[in-house]
This record gives C-alpha cells, sequence and structure tokens, in this order.
C-alpha cells in the first residue's frame, strides 16, 4: 500500500467510526424506553441466559477490532458454564457486554442479541436493546460480576461493612439499618468470614484472597440470578485459588444461581463447570458438555490446550504449549482463524470459515476436521 493510500484508508476509517459514533450516542441518551423495544422471549425458558449471534466490535482508529463476531450459547438455570480460550479470545469482552459495561462509544454491540431471563418478573428482555435506567435494575442485581482483582471492585478509602451495606442498601432501598448490617454479617459468613470487627476493616488489612471473599459476598449480597465470574482465581496463589474454587462452587449449589466462569485455565473449568465454550479469536470453537470437552475434544484448539494443561502424576520434562498466538481480531482472513497454528490441517482448512457442526445434541464444533468424522467418510 503507498503512502498515500494509506491515508486514503485511515481517513475512510475516520469517517466510519465518527458515523457509528453518533449512532451510539443517539442511542445512549435514550434513558427510559417502551417496553416494546426490549421486552423479548426466550427460546427455552429454562434457559437464565441465551447470547444469539453476540458481535461486539471497537471502532479504532486503525479498524474495526471484531472483539466478539457473532456468538451464540445459553446458560440453564442453575448451572455452571466455562468460557475458555487465551488471553485475547473475547471472553472479557463477552461477559462486558452482558454487564453494559463496554467502553463506548469505541466499543459496541454491533449486532445480535443477549436475552435474559427475569424469572422473578416472568418476563425476558433483550440487554443489548435496554435504556440506562432498566439496565441500572438489572446490574448488580439480577446479574452480578466478579472480577479478577479484587482491588477494582473495592474501594481502598472505605470499610468492607460500608461497602457491603451500602451495596445491600442500594439493592433494597426499604431495608432498616439494623436489618442491612444483619445481612452484611450473614453474607460474609456465607464466604467464610467471620471474625468480630470484620465490618471495620479496610481493604488493605486484607490478604488477597480474603478481598476476593469480600467481593464474592458483594456479589451474591443480592440474590443474583447470574454470577459472571471473570478470572477469579487469577489474581491469587495456588492455595488460595483452591481454596476461592471450593467456596464457590460450595456457593452454587447454595444460592441456585448460574455462573459463567470466565478463564484461560482449564483445570478451574474442569472441577467447576457443567458446560463448556472455548472461544477463539472473538469466536466459539467449540462447545458441549464438560465431558464432551474433557473426554472427546474435538477441535485441534481445544486439544492444545488440553495439551497444555499440567497432570498429576503425568511426567513430562517439559509442557506443551500451542504455537504462534491469538490473532488480533482485525481484518481477519475468511478461512478458519486457527489454521496457521493447527497441526491437523486438511486441504479443505483454506476454505470458507468452517461452520459450526453437531457431533452429539450436546456438542458442537467448528472444523473441517470433524465434518469428514461426522459423515464418516474418515
Ligand atoms: N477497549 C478496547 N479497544 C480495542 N480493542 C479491545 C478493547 N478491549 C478489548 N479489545 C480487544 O478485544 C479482543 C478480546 O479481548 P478480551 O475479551 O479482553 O480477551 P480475553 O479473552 O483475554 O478476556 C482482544 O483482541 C483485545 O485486544
Ligand atoms: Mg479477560
Amino acid at each position: 500500500m503507498t503512502a498515500k493510500e494509506q491515508k486514503q484508508r485511515l481517513k475512510e476509517i475516520k469517517k466510519f467510526n465518527a458515523k457509528k459514533y453518533k449512532e451510539y450516542n443517539k442511542n445512549q441518551r435514550r434513558k427510559r424506553a417502551p417496553e416494546s423495544e426490549y421486552v423479548t422471549k426466550m427460546a427455552d425458558n429454562d434457559n437464565i441466559i441465551e447470547f444469539d449471534d453476540l458481535k461486539t466490535y471497537f471502532y479504532t482508529d486503525i479498524g474495526t477490532v471484531k472483539a466478539v463476531d457473532g456468538v451464540s450459547f445459553e446458560i440453564k438455570r442453575g448451572k455452571t458454564i466455562g468460557v475458555v480460550g487465551e488471553s485475547g479470545c473475547g471472553k472479557s469482552v463477552t461477559s462486558l457486554s452482558v454487564m453494559g459495561l463496554l467502553q463506548g462509544p469505541t466499543g459496541q454491540v454491533a449486532g445480535g442479541s443477549i436475552r435474559f431471563n427475569q424469572v422473578g418478573k416472568n418476563r425476558a428482555v433483550d440487554l443489548t436493546k435496554l435504556p440506562v435506567k432498566e439496565y441500572e435494575k438489572i446490574r448488580g442485581n439480577e446479574i452480578s460480576m466478579i472480577f479478577q482483582e479484587p482491588m477494582t471492585t473495592l474501594n481502598p478509602v472505605f470499610t468492607i461493612g460500608d461497602q457491603l451495606m451500602e451495596c445491600i442498601a442500594l439493592h433494597n432501598p426499604n431495608m432498616k439499618k439494623k436489618d442491612i448490617e444483619a445481612r452484611a454479617l450473614e453474607t460474609l459468613e456465607m464466604v467464610g468470614i467471620k471474625r468480630d470487627g470484620m465490618l471495620d476493616l479496610y481493604p488493605h488489612e486484607l490478604s488477597g484472597g480474603m478481598r476476593q471473599r469480600v467481593v464474592i459476598a458483594m456479589a451474591l449480597s443480592c440474590n443474583p440470578q447470574l454470577i459472571i465470574a471473570d478470572e477469579p482465581t487469577t489474581a491469587l496463589d495456588v492455595t488460595i485459588q483452591a481454596q476461592i474454587l471450593d467456596l464457590l462452587r460450595e456457593l452454587k449449589d447454595k444460592i441456585n444461581a448460574s455462573i459463567m466462569l470466565i478463564t484461560h485455565d482449564l483445570g478451574v473449568v474442569a472441577e467447576m463447570a457443567d458446560y463448556v465454550v472455548v472461544m477463539y479469536a472473538g469466536r466459539i470453537v467449540e462447545q458441549g458438555t464438560a465431558d464432551d470437552i474433557f473426554h472427546h475434544p474435538a477441535h485441534p484448539y481445544t486439544i492444545g490446550l488440553m495439551k497444555s494443561k499440567p497432570m498429576l502424576g503425568e511426567h513430562v520434562d517439559r509442557l506443551y504449549s500451542i504455537p504462534g498466538n491469538v490473532p488480533n481480531p482485525i481484518n481477519l482472513p475468511e478461512h478458519c482463524y486457527f489454521k496457521n497454528r493447527c497441526e491437523m490441517c486438511v486441504d479443505k482448512c483454506e476454505g470458507a470459515y468452517p461452520e459450526l457442526i453437531s457431533l452429539s445434541e450436546t456438542h458442537k464444533v467448528s472444523c473441517y476436521l470433524r465434518e469428514n468424522e461426522v459423515k464418516g467418510e474418515n
């Protein structure tokens, strides 16, 4: 590309982005909207949330980053789903899209829908169409989020008690102060913190693991139906990690919420998840039950992730790692995004991006290799 062409291209991108930003800003000003614009129907009422061809893009100066590009999956009520993939695959952007926390106007939902089942209200809403005021009612109330680094959630200048009680008060405007305090203590106890004067401590007086427990307590304090945990144990030491996972598992049964557990660590998913979604460069390459994924992985990417997981009782000199890196999801080729790193390519991989095919009722994969298997042409 000549310098002149380059300049022209950047100008075009700028113009295109300006248009997108304008659309976004117009939409953001929409604080309220008639219900008909966002109330929808679940495809299956047993699901708490349904992602339907979700596309989340970032309109940047160098072009459109398709961080999430046509992702569809669902989470059943009371179940845990693990979302896995290396760094940069679009896991966090997926969760931020649910929470309505994308950094606009650069980041926007560009297409598709996220249907959320408001079980208590007997209705479903499309989160991507939700006006700001309605979002505030759902966020932190019916859906709550646990971030990787607890200090991003906790405010260093307020005590744990203040923050937890504020959270409870916000979501229960009619609750008395005494009841709020009792509720705060009860939630802390639920996450395994039982200590005198706990409410008066500041975040810096706690260890990393304790802080993450407090964050989990905050997330639980309003009985959410869906909890999104984005790498909840990544910032912690291994031993503390195990404790937090135990805690999450224990809570899972107690609170009967659905959990969307995001992690790059297959070991974590193996311990927690009923279903697994494997993402690569903004798309789902494989999904299935934990048994499908762990015992019958079909996509070369999943197989690679599995091989790079340390196994107990198995001696290896060097742990396998998939060669290469996740591509930046900007101007991606038409063919399979994993092709350049794949050790199992077939001729067809040069062709169009492979469709998601069903290997069984629960197990789906997007790979030409398996297409042959399904048809028995092996
Ligand atoms: N604010 C942003 N602006 C531009 N690109 C972004 C932004 N946030 C995330 N991305 C890109 O989106 C892709 C997915 O990121 P992310 O969802 O954070 O990955 P991960 O799977 O590690 O959570 C990455 O390529 C990342 O560079
Ligand atoms: Mg992330």
